[in-house]
């Protein structure tokens, strides 16, 4: 990592503060530069010669104090570093950031910024789930802040749930893989399917599914921020093609088939699309009209499996990952779809209403494997698409050795 990089740490006020010191050691041994800026709540908790020391600079507390001030304006502390880190960002804190309420130095410099931002959330687990928190969180992902964890245990008020911060090694690698430090896919190439299929019953209806692409389009995201070469077959959805990835729209399950059989020299696949089971066998040209005849006799066909087809291929990619969403026996249906479809790994998720998984932003997965099953905590979409990744960089990391 060149010793250029510069980080803003933004220390807030939360007993998981006393994380933020390993998290400076972990950055410095990167060679990343960090500068603090430590709240008033923040300092209850660990004190500005802790950080001063760890970070070997000066700490910042203060919007209005002259010495402050007169070192580094707010505005220049804000663009001083290449991305800023809000860790541990608290509810009050990420509540601010939703308003663009600006009332201490890190808030200024947190609205002042034209730089990335990174938070790693840190609260009770209740004021996590609370709906406002939540809502907040949406809000800020979509300005494309970026989220790193939470955790799910045992918290300092005894209650257990999410709302841990992530780990501070943890932290400092997602924050190198923004950097581009480890680009630990460089070389490969990987396919993912997105999105639901639209099936014509004629040129104006089709049938269809709520899939959002959500999800399949942040693996992409993800896949190609570590370096791979990324291609993503989607089917109709609302979202921004993702950064880097060469995207290929296609609407039926028989296009998004043939749009994957058209890549060659795979190293990884993931089929995240909600694709439908049918199709209209006997689809018309023309639109249906009602013509007082009755109903229309619409006859189904199935439609190819594409995780299926593509992992019992000839010369199919080594890693193949499917998805199962499920709404019951979630992790005893997926094993079996993992042998049935002949994939490698399976992420399998709850889908029952309830949950918030189809069309929402977070997602509890379990990931099922040859060995066996790996239960995650709840996350962001993002985030899961991050871990995913990194699990895929270790499988050829293992593989490799
Ligand atoms: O059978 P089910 O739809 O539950 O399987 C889900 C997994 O299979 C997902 O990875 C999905 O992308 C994939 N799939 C597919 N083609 C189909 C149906 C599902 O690729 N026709």
């Amino acid at each position: 990592m060149s010793d250029s990089k510069r980080v803003l740490l933004i220390v807030a006020g939360s007993i998981a503060a006393y994380k933020s010191l390993e998290l400076i050691r972990f950055l410095g041994a990167r060679g990343i530069a960090v500068r603090c800026v430590l709240t008033k709540s923040g300092a209850e908790f660990v004190t500005p010669l802790s950080l001063a020391a760890l970070s070997n600079d000066k700490v910042y507390t203060h919007l209005f104090s002259l010495t402050d001030e007169s070192e580094m304006g707010h505005i220049q502390l804000s663009r001083s570093a290449d991305l800023v880190v809000v860790a541990p960002a608290t509810a009050d804190i990420l509540a601010k950031m939703r308003a663009g309420i600006a009332d201490d130095l890190a808030t200024t410099a947190l609205l002042a910024t034209d730089k990335p931002v990174m938070v790693a959330p840190a609260m009770n687990v209740r004021m996590w789930e609370h709906k406002a928190t939540q809502d907040n969180i949406r809000v800020l992902t979509e300005r494309g802040i970026m989220m790193i964890g939470p955790d799910e245990g045992p918290m300092a008020c005894n209650e257990f749930g999410m709302g841990r911060m992530a780990e501070p090694a943890y932290i400092a690698e997602a924050i190198e893989d923004f950097f581009g430090a480890h680009q630990r896919l460089k070389g490969k190439r990987a396919l993912v399917t997105s999105g639901p299929t639209y099936e014509a019953i004629d040129p104006v209806r089709y049938i269809a599914n709520h899939s959002s692409g959500k999800q399949g389009h942040a693996v992409a995201r993800a896949l190609a921020a570590a370096g791979a070469e990324t291609i993503l077959v989607s089917g109709p959805t609302q979202l921004p093609n993702p950064a880097g990835v060469t995207v290929r729209n296609v609407k039926s399950a028989d296009e998004m088939l043939a749009a994957c059989q058209a890549e060659q020299s795979l190293d990884i696949v993931v089929c995240a699309a909600a694709v439908a089971d049918w199709k209209i066998k006997n689809a018309s040209t023309q639109k249906m009209k009602k013509n007082g005849k009755g109903l229309p006799d619409l006859e189904l066909a199935e439609n190819p499996d594409i995780l299926a087809t593509l992992s019992r291929a000839n010369k199919r990619a080594p890693l193949i990952i499917g998805f199962a969403a499920e709404t019951e026996k979630v992790v005893e249906q997926a094993i079996e779809k993992r042998k049935a479809k002949g994939c490698d790994w399976i992420v399998a998720n709850d889908v029952s209403p309830g949950t918030g998984t189809f069309g929402g932003d977070a997602n509890t997965v379990h990931v099922i494997d040859g060995a066996g099953v790996e239960n995650w905590p709840r996350l962001d979409k993002d985030e899961v698409a991050r871990r995913l990744t990194l699990r895929i960089a270790d499988h050829f990391k293992k593989a490799e050795v």
